[in-house]
C-alpha cells in the first residue's frame, strides 16, 4: 500500500467502526428483509431504521419527508444513472440539460439518452471551474424534464452554484437531481435546504462500505424504473436489499456527520499546506479552480507545465504516494480531463494536471514528506 495516500476522492478506507457493525449484522444472519416471517420482519426493521436515519441526516425531516424516498443502490454510478434514465423523456418530448463538468456516471449516461434520440443541453463551465448559471438560463425550458448538476466536482473540488441553479428551475417547474457523491462527509448537506427533487450519494467516499448508495429522491409520478423483477424499493429499484450495507452507511454517515466541522477544517489545512508548499517549490504550479467561489476542503487539482501527468503519477508511486489523473484510457495513460478542458485549459496544462486529495487522517508530517517528493520528481521530470 501507499504510506501516503493522497487519493481520498477516489475512495477512503472503511472506518473500522463501521467494518464492525456490519459483521455483528451479518453475524445475526438476517432474513431476506422482504419475506413476512418475524425473521424477516427484523430484518425489514433494520432495514428501515438505518434508512430513515440516513435520510434525517440528509435534512429529510419533517412533513415532507412522507414523500421523500431513499433508494438503496450499488454507489453512485448507479445512482446518476437511475436518476437520468428516470426521468429521460422519450424522444421528441422535451429535453435534459446537464453540466459539461459531471462525473462520467452522468455525462456518459447522457451521452447515451443522446444517441437514443433524446435532446440533452449542456451547461457550458467558465475557466473557474464553475458552471455558466447565464448560459443555463436559456438553456432550461417549460420543456425540460430534468436538470442534473453535482454539488461540487470530483477533478477540482469547485462548489456549483445549486441554489440559484434551482431557483431558476423552478420558474419553469424542472426538477434538479444533484451529485452530492464528493460532498458528504466534505461539507453540510441539506435535502431540503438545496430544494432538489434528486440527490446521489456513496458510502465509499465517506469511509462507508464500498458497494452501496443512495439515490433520493422526491416522490415522482413519471419516473421509470431501469429494472424489473421485484416490488422492492417501490420497483424504483428491485431486487433483495442487502441490509448490512444499508447499516453500514447509516454508521458512516453519522460519523462523517458528528465530525464534520473538525474534519473540514483539519483537511483543508493539509490542502492548503500542500498547495502552499507546492507553489513555493514550482513557482509556476497552476491550482485550479482556485478563483471559484469555494472549493470543497480536500482537493487540490494542479498542472505542472511541461511534465507528463501520468509520468508523475508513476514516479509518485514508486516513491509511495498515491494520486490520481482521471480516468484510465486503453493505451495505459490517462484520458485528458472532460472538466479541464470545459474549464478552457490548454492541452499542456490538461497533460500535466494531477489531482491531491487529503482525507481525515491525512497528518502534516504526510503532507510535508508528500510535497517534498512531488517537488523533487516533477523537478527531475523536466
Ligand atoms: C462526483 C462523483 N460522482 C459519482 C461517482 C461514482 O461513484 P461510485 O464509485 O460509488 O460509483 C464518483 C466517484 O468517483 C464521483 O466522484
Amino acid at each position: 500500500v501507499n504510506a501516503l495516500y493522497f487519493d481520498h476522492s477516489s475512495t477512503t478506507p472503511i472506518d473500522p467502526r463501521v467494518a464492525n457493525v456490519m459483521y455483528q449484522c451479518h453475524l445475526e444472519g438476517l432474513a431476506n428483509p422482504a419475506s413476512q416471517h418475524r425473521s424477516g420482519r427484523i430484518a425489514r426493521k433494520r432495514l428501515e431504521d438505518a434508512k430513515s436515519r440516513i435520510a434525517k441526516l440528509l435534512g429529510i425531516d419533517g412533513p415532507s419527508a412522507s414523500r421523500t424516498r431513499l433508494v438503496l443502490t450499488s454507489g453512485g454510478t448507479e445512482s446518476n444513472n437511475l436518476a437520468l434514465r428516470g426521468w429521460a423523456p422519450e424522444a421528441g418530448d422535451g429535453n435534459v440539460v446537464v453540466s459539461s463538468l459531471e462525473h462520467p456516471s452522468v455525462r456518459e449516461t447522457a451521452l447515451h439518452l443522446e444517441k437514443s434520440g433524446c435532446e440533452v443541453r449542456w451547461i457550458p463551465a467558465n475557466s473557474d471551474g464553475e458552471i455558466d448559471l447565464e448560459a443555463a438560463a436559456q438553456l432550461i425550458d417549460a420543456r425540460t424534464r430534468l436538470v442534473s448538476v453535482m454539488i461540487a466536482n470530483n477533478e477540482t473540488g469547485v462548489v456549483q452554484p445549486i441554489n440559484e441553479l434551482v431557483a431558476i428551475c423552478r420558474t419553469h417547474g424542472v426538477p434538479v437531481h444533484t451529485d452530492a457523491v464528493q460532498a458528504i462527509g466534505r461539507t453540510s448537506i441539506d435535502f431540503h435546504e438545496l430544494g432538489v427533487s434528486a440527490l446521489s450519494l456513496s458510502a465509499h467516499k465517506f469511509h462507508g462500505p464500498p458497494g452501496v448508495g443512495a439515490l433520493v429522491l422526491t416522490e415522482a409520478n413519471d419516473f421509470s424504473p431501469a429494472f424489473f423483477g421485484g416490488k422492492q424499493q417501490f420497483g424504483y429499484r428491485p431486487g433483495t436489499e442487502t441490509v448490512a450495507l444499508a447499516v453500514g452507511m447509516c454508521h458512516a454517515l453519522e460519523l462523517a456527520t458528528d465530525t464534520l466541522a473538525e474534519t473540514v477544517q483539519q483537511m483543508q489545512r493539509m490542502r492548503d499546506l500542500l498547495e502552499s508548499k507546492l507553489v513555493e517549490t514550482h513557482g509556476d504550479t497552476v491550482i485550479h479552480g482556485l478563483r471559484a467561489a469555494r472549493r470543497l476542503p480536500h482537493i487540490l487539482n494542479v498542472s505542472f507545465p511541461g511534465v507528463d501527468r501520468q509520468a508523475l503519477l508513476m514516479a509518485l508511486d514508486q516513491k509511495g504516494v498515491a494520486c490520481s489523473t482521471g480516468s484510465a484510457c486503453a493505451s495505459g495513460s490517462s484520458e485528458p480531463s472532460a472538466v479541464l478542458i470545459s474549464m478552457g485549459c490548454s492541452e499542456d496544462i490538461v497533460a500535466g494536471s494531477v489531482r491531491f486529495s487529503v482525507g481525515r487522517e491525512t497528518t502534516r508530517q504526510q503532507t510535508l514528506r508528500a510535497a517534498e517528493i512531488i517537488g523533487h520528481l516533477v523537478a527531475k521530470l523536466r
